[in-house]
């Protein structure tokens, strides 16, 4: 299964990325997790996508497209992935096509969750992020005054430095103005699957395992 996860930043690509793991056994790449992972241990690309995350702008198509051209060459990639947040742009799109095309593989679905704005901003100031294993919580600022540490590694939690009202706001727009044409970009190639975010957690999750089964019932016959 070769899937991309796709919607504004907070619609829950990554809460839902952990089940599509765990249910189809396949890698999750995360191009945020990946650059935050540089900047935490220093590396020149690091250093040189700091200030264009910091702004809530997007990192230039050429570094993304080169990290996501290596990471689908490692060997947990082959048999199917599942990318949260590439692509980002209609440039970055056409050269994933290339990529797999010359991979003889193509894109199995591309789940787009959509959530109104003013959502995204409640749920991104309540964020809780893990940096061991980058799971996240949500947390009302009565709960946040006792914050636990993460269930599943003891980790202490922080908020993201990209999660203030203002950088927030910009994401938002960034993903209007640059990521939202991928809409109509994959549903010309007939792989959009456009779900309600705003339900729960299970409800979105359960609505993707619905849509993906009849995909496979549809491409099996
Ligand atoms: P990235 O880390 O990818 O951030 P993002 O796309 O802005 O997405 P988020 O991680 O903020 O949100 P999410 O959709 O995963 O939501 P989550 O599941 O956490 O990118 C960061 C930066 O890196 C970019 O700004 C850019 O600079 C750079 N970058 C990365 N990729 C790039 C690329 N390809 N090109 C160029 N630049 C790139 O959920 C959010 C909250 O809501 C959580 O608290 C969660 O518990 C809660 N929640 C989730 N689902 C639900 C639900 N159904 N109901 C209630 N609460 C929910």
């Amino acid at each position: 299964m070769n899937l991309i996860l796709f919607g504004a930043p907070g619609a829950g690509k990554g809460t839902q990325s952990g089940f599509l793991i765990n249910t189809y056994h396949i890698p999750a790449i995360a191009t945020g997790d990946i650059l935050r992972a540089q900047r935490r241990a220093g590396t020149p690309l690091g250093e040189k996508v700091k200030g264009y995350m910091d702004r809530g702008e997007l990192v230039p198509d050429e570094v993304m497209i080169d990290i996501i051209r290596q990471r689908l060459q490692q060997p947990d990639a082959q048999n199917g992935f599942i990318l949260d947040g590439f692509p980002r742009t209609v440039a970055q799109a056409q050269a994933l096509d290339e990529m797999l095309a010359r991979l003889g593989r193509q894109l199995d679905a591309v789940i787009y969750l959509r959530v109104s704005r003013q959502v995204l901003i409640e749920r991104l100031s309540n964020r809780y992020t893990c940096p061991t294993c980058n799971s996240v919580y949500h947390f009302t600022p009565e709960q946040a005054h006792n914050l636990p540490r993460c269930p599943k590694d003891s980790s202490e939690l922080y908020q993201r430095t990209d999660d203030t009202s203002e950088i927030v706001a910009r994401r938002i727009d960034v993903f209007l103005k640059h990521t939202a044409p991928l809409i109509d970009y994959y549903s010309a190639q007939a792989k959009l699957e456009n779900i309600d975010g705003q339900m729960s957690v299970e409800e979105v999750r359960a609505d993707i395992t619905r849509r993906l089964a009849a995909r496979k019932r549809v491409g099996a016959r």
